[in-house]
């Protein structure tokens, strides 16, 4: 396994802005465009129900957030960009995890626990308006992780905690039911600095003194020239140190650039034409951007397609990986044909693993000359059929990328299947496909 997954969701509560572009949208399309990456970038609208009950503004950052990241570079055939409510797998892995995470982990989530901290401080109850969404958030945003076996999470320092809290739910599910799930490892960037905002403090939402990344160009003006800065006159020398402007333009600048900046500081450069030349630095780096931008926005359907194709990308492996953890724990077909390989505290327990009667493909040609194959379980019921190909090895080949894939092929298979024959959708024959490879992998 050489390919590396990144994985990061965004909340769809707000806007984007210049802190958000900085600290995440900039180095996250950066690094999707390194080679030996998978990268996943998904909009976590079932995580943005827990902080915001407004449904417009929902759809409306789902929209804006979507429309930025393309905007800014992000190609989505390259990478998978999805929106997690198009992905059921989402939900229902939730419950698994959470059905193996202890209560008390959960109690000690940094979220949840500031939330009681605040209520108990004010002399309130400690679950004083916390919802249970709060308290399972990180059981859901393991789901988000581990359904897509992603090794490295970009995140902010405070989202540490959760990434760990979430490695444990993974290690208890890989102890009890076997080793479905890579343990992931939260990534921080040291370099990305923290963007300050209008009035020096952190550039956040939550102190309303942020900058739109795609405010129109006017606006954007006189934001910058809105920037909090100290009542030197023109020709007094001017310290860079703790200066939201400078570190702003430093945040878009070449070295050189912050270089003579700096310089213009100490020789008393006016504030007015400092600003100036940040807006100037600032727009040459947005304005093709903010271009593509409202393009996008004044077409949301063909976000709205990409979006759902990005997802049907996504499902391609969470459908048969939930097939497979949906077996692990015991939620199985109950013909006997579903049998499958017993693993981690079961086979334990039951001794040495017995493998119950096989699926088949079978491979022959019909009298239209033409090659099929179909795919039988134990009992004889059909279970894939395909269409007829011109060369035999052709059909060969699709079997043998069936067998050897499982049901992560049947995506690329698709048009080769006969789906009134056979649905592929059953989800017996993603079992059917994963216990071959079980068998394949077992001898
Ligand atoms: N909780 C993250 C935040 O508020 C968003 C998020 C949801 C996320 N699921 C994730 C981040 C999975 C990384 C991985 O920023």
């Amino acid at each position: 396994m050489s390919v590396l997954r990144v994985l990061t969701g965004i909340t769809t509560t707000g806007t984007p802005h210049l802190g958000n572009y900085v600290g995440a949208i900039r180095p996250a399309v950066a690094a999707s465009l390194q080679p030996g990456t998978e990268s996943f970038y998904f909009l976590a609208d079932y995580h943005a129900l827990i902080k915001c009950e407004d449904p417009l503004r929902i759809q409306r950052s789902t929209l804006e957030i979507a429309a930025s990241w393309l905007a800014a570079g992000l190609d989505p055939e390259r990478v998978f960009f999805y929106r997690q409510s198009d992905i059921p797998e989402i939900p229902e892995l939730t419950w698994f995890l959470s059905c193996v995470t202890g209560k008390g982990l959960l109690n000690r989530a940094h979220a949840y626990k500031a939330a009681v901290d605040k209520n108990n401080a004010a002399g309130l109850e400690a679950d004083h308006e916390v919802t249970a969404g709060l308290f399972m958030y990180p059981v859901l945003m393991a789901a988000d992780i581990l359904m897509f076996k992603s090794h490295r999470i970009p995140v902010g320092r405070d989202q540490v905690q959760n990434i760990e809290v979430e490695r444990d739910m993974a290690a208890s599910f890989n102890h009890l039911y076997g080793e479905h799930f890579v343990l992931p490892e939260a990534a921080i960037e040291a370099q990305v600095a923290t963007l300050p905002g209008l009035d020096g403090r952190k550039m956040s939402k939550s102190y309303d003194n942020t900058i739109p990344l795609f405010a129109p160009r006017e606006v954007l003006r006189k934001l910058i020239m809105g920037i909090l800065t100290d009542s030197r006159a023109p020709g007094e020398p001017k310290d860079t140190e703790g200066s939201a402007l400078f570190q702003i333009y430093q945040a878009f600048a070449t070295p050189e650039e912050t270089e003579g900046l700096r310089r213009a500081y100490a020789d008393g450069i006016a504030w007015g034409e400092a600003k100036q030349l940040v807006f100037e630095r600032i727009d040459r780096e947005l304005s093709p951007m903010r271009q593509r931008y409202e393009a996008l926005m004044a077409d949301p359907a063909r976000i709205e397609a990409t979006l759902r194709r990005g997802a049907e990308r996504a499902r391609a492996i969470a459908t048969p990986f939930m097939a497979e953890l949906r077996r692990a724990v015991g939620l199985r077909s109950l013909a006997p044909t579903q049998q499958t390989a017993p693993s981690g505290k079961e086979s334990a327990a039951a001794g040495a693993p017995s493998v119950g009667p096989l699926p088949t493909f079978k491979q022959y040609r019909e009298a239209d000359g033409r090659f099929y194959f179909k795919l039988v379980d134990a009992r004889g019921t059909l279970l894939l059929q395909s269409v007829g190909f011109a060369s035999g090895k052709e059909a060969g080949e699709w079997v043998k990328r069936l067998k050897t894939e499982g049901a992560q092929a049947l995506a690329a298979a698709h048009p080769h299947l006969d789906a009134q024959a056979a649905d592929p959708q059953n989800p017996a024959v993603a079992e059917a496909l994963q216990q071959l490879r079980a068998a394949a992998d077992a001898g």
